[in-house]
């Protein structure tokens, strides 16, 4: 697992029904890791285990983090744990990872945020607005009542940036003519939302490129089309070429947990390949992909070896 460092909830602030906004600061004082807008934190969320949370403050901001969590009606107990917290606490977290970032070659930038999603977009949106780029943010929400950082949006400097669609009465937005309209060489678009939002903007982008599209996903739940998962759970080899170690992987066995048991460093946290933690390149044989983080891109140099599989018999990882 991941390094940790100890902070302190200096405060729990109610945005919705369902969702609280929490300000961590360092236990000792002082900074705290710095961040490039996008990332996010491990939160070790007692016997529910470890959560990823986004982090949604300016991302120049050394002396806090600021990470909003949804209560999830399905939760597996990481939320409702997350929501009996008070200020004052003891928190573990992780130092935060960015696999979710900003494309440093893209000139104009498209933000699509759906409820929680809208979290790490938030810290996107300051980071270039203190850049001066071009960007604009969707933020989609139900209804009036279900708009999280409502507050923010609306006093941020670069409020006049912020679409809002609201499901209900609100102002609405045709989505696909939209991203149709946006859709241009050297404008990238960053998605952050549950499985129907994402889907729904996967389906009204299909003149983007893949390359141009970013996306983050909650939970391993994804159409069948990105997973590329064939459902072959058969053994296979994995090299380490630059420690010239091969492992032999089981039906059962994942790549990670093999590595680990040999005493090899690799660092590891949703374990289900949402958060991006294990991706490590590849150089040769072709992996079963099984993430819901990497875009095709990606996949052609990287995977997810807490998850993926090979379609090969060898595997050869760069470690
Ligand atoms: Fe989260 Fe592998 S540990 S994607």
């Amino acid at each position: 697992m991941a390094s940790t460092l100890t902070v302190r909830v200096a405060d729990v602030a109610i945005e919705t029904d369902e969702i609280r906004r929490f300000e961590l600061v360092a236990e000792a004082g002082g900074e705290l890791p710095a961040f490039e807008a996008g990332a996010h934190i491990d939160v070790h969320a007692g016997e529910a285990g470890v959560r990823q949370y986004s982090l949604c403050n300016a991302p120049w901001e050394r002396e806090r983090y600021v990470i909003g969590v949804k209560r999830e009606a399905q939760s597996r107990g990481g939320s409702a744990w997350m929501h009996a917290l008070e200020s004052g606490a003891s928190l573990t977290i992780g130092a935060p990872r960015n696999h979710f970032a900003l494309d440093p070659l893209a000139r104009r930038h498209v933000l699509l945020g759906a409820g929680i999603g809208l979290t790490p977009l938030l810290s996107m949106a300051e980071a270039l607005w203190r850049r001066d780029a071009e960007f604009v943010l969707y933020a989609f929400a139900r209804s009036a009542a279900h708009r999280a950082f409502a507050a923010r949006l609306r006093e941020a400097p670069w409020s006049s940036r912020v679409r809002y669609h609201l499901d209900d009465t609100g102002p609405r937005i045709d989505l696909a003519a939209e991203l149709k309209a946006l859709a241009a060489p050297d404008t990238h678009l960053y998605m952050c939302g549950p499985q129907g939002f994402m889907d729904a903007v996967r389906e009204g982008a299909p003149q983007w490129p893949e390359a141009a599209l970013h996306f983050e996903y909650f939970a391993p739940v994804v159409p069948a089309e990105h997973t590329g998962d064939t459902g072959d759970d058969r053994p296979f080899e994995v090299e380490l070429a630059r420690r010239g170690e091969t492992f032999r992987i089981g039906p059962d066995d994942t790549i990670a947990q093999v590595l680990i048991d040999a005493g090899i460093d690799v660092v590891t946290s949703c374990e289900q390949g949402v958060c991006g933690t294990c991706v490590t390149d590849y150089l040769a044989g072709e992996p079963d992909h099984r993430d819901f983080c990497l875009n095709k891109k990606e996949r052609e140099s990287k995977v997810a070896i807490c998850c993926a599989r090979a379609k090969t018999d060898r595997l050869v990882l760069d470690l």
